[in-house]
């Protein structure tokens, strides 16, 4: 609980950065670039990322975080965040940065993973393929 509330801290400091950021971005008056930047870099997943990322989840991830409350991953996550809420396929809120944190350190059950197991590439497109979500029709196991 101690390392849950500390996370909520970081990230919660790393939303304020992201907000002085944005401020300091809007008298600047470059905001439009700022948001096209974003945009681009969304977009810039293609659908072939997209499905490598989708594979890369159902071999390393699904067996903890497929959607029922009988997954691990998905069981937790539902008691953090509410039910309906635990599986990471539904989410919309997801960042390749956050991703990759819990992947590499792990926390409570979840193992972290080290670049023997998922290489920064593929941590790249997982995270991608994650943050891209929701993924309604994720594919089975
Ligand atoms: C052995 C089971 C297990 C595996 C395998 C696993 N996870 Fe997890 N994961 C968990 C559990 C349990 C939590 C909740 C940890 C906690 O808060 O105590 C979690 C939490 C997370 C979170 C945090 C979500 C949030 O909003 O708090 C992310 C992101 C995540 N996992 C991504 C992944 C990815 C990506 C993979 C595959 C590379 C993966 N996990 C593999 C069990 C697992």
């Amino acid at each position: 609980m101690m390392k849950a509330r500390f996370m909520s801290e970081v990230f919660a400091g790393r939303c304020a950065l992201a907000s002085v950021l944005m401020s300091a971005t809007l008298m600047l008056g470059i905001v439009g670039a700022g948001g096209t930047a974003h945009a681009a870099s969304a977009a810039a997943v293609s659908p072939e990322a997209l499905e490598k990322g989708a594979r890369l989840f159902v071999k390393n991830c699904i067996m903890c975080h497929e959607r029922g409350m009988d997954n691990p991953g998905t069981a937790a996550l539902s008691y953090l965040y509410g039910k309906g809420k635990g599986a990471l396929a539904d989410r919309d809120n997801l960042t390749p940065d956050f991703v990759r944190y819990f992947v590499r350190n792990g926390r409570g059950l979840m193992p972290a993973f080290r670049t023997g197991e998922l290489n920064d590439e593929e941590l790249k497109v997982l995270a991608e393929y994650l943050s891209a979500g929701p993924h309604p029709a994720t594919p089975e196991k």
